[in-house]
């Protein structure tokens, strides 16, 4: 990677921190209340590519649960093999994280997550699903499978974050993981999100943040 690129990454990964702390929001304290409640807090990063966020969500969610007792096991999968031994070869094992007390544990695992119930070793007491660019409109048909098994794949409690890149494709996210059984808790614009060449394109445009409809 270029400096140039490693930069923005930086930068890009700065901004979805902020951002993931603005869609938590008013809802933190219950998100803490149910992370205090796991000896491990658990991660499914989908269709997560090289993983690139890794550690700002382990560590962001290492600082939710509490000083102390920030262990963390995120779980990273996408269909593309190449990405995801480059994912585990920068983050995965088990490390100390940066900036909590605590241990992260990263594994990454090439699959179909539009097939996730068929790994049944992942279980499903997730704490929190994360989709980076969720891709609706590269395949709506596979996006919803997509959308749906990662709510099947949340605790009751558990919380599932998506960003987007488009407007539009945001739109369509949040209409189809609702009707798929999700509510919708917050969205937000990214105001400072670094826009790309294609228009109306931006890294992280969106982040909204839903919960299992009871
Ligand atoms: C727009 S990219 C986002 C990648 C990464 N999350 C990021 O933000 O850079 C969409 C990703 O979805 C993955 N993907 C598409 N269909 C998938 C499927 N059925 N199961 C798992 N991953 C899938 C692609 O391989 C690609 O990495």
């Amino acid at each position: 990677m270029s400096e140039r690129l490693r930069s923005e990454n930086e930068e890009d990964l700065l901004r979805l921190r902020k951002m993931l702390g603005k869609v938590v929001g008013d809802d933190e304290a219950e998100v803490r209340r149910r992370l205090e409640k796991s000896e491990q807090a658990r991660i499914l990063d989908i269709a997560c590519g090289e993983c690139r966020e890794a550690e700002v969500l382990t560590e962001f969610v290492a600082g939710l649960k509490g000083a102390g007792k920030g262990d963390v096991k995120l779980t990273g999968m996408d269909v593309r093999a190449r990405e995801i031994e480059d994912a585990q070869r920068r983050f995965g094992g088990k490390q100390d994280l940066k900036a909590q007390a605590g241990k992260q544990d990263c594994e990454f695992l090439t699959g179909d997550a539009s097939k996730l119930d068929q790994h049944l070793e992942l279980g499903e007491d997730f704490d929190l699903v994360f989709m980076r660019h969720q891709n609706y409109w590269n395949g709506a048909k596979t996006w919803e499978q997509i959308y749906d098994q990662a709510l099947n794949k949340l605790d009751q409690d558990g919380r599932l974050i998506i960003t987007s890149y488009f407007d539009k494709e945001h739109e369509l996210a949040l209409e189809a993981i609702q009707r798929l059984g999700g509510e919708l808790i917050r969205t937000e614009f990214n105001p400072e999100a670094r826009k790309l060449p294609t228009e109306g394109k931006s890294v992280d445009r969106h982040v909204a943040i839903f919960k299992r409809k009871r």
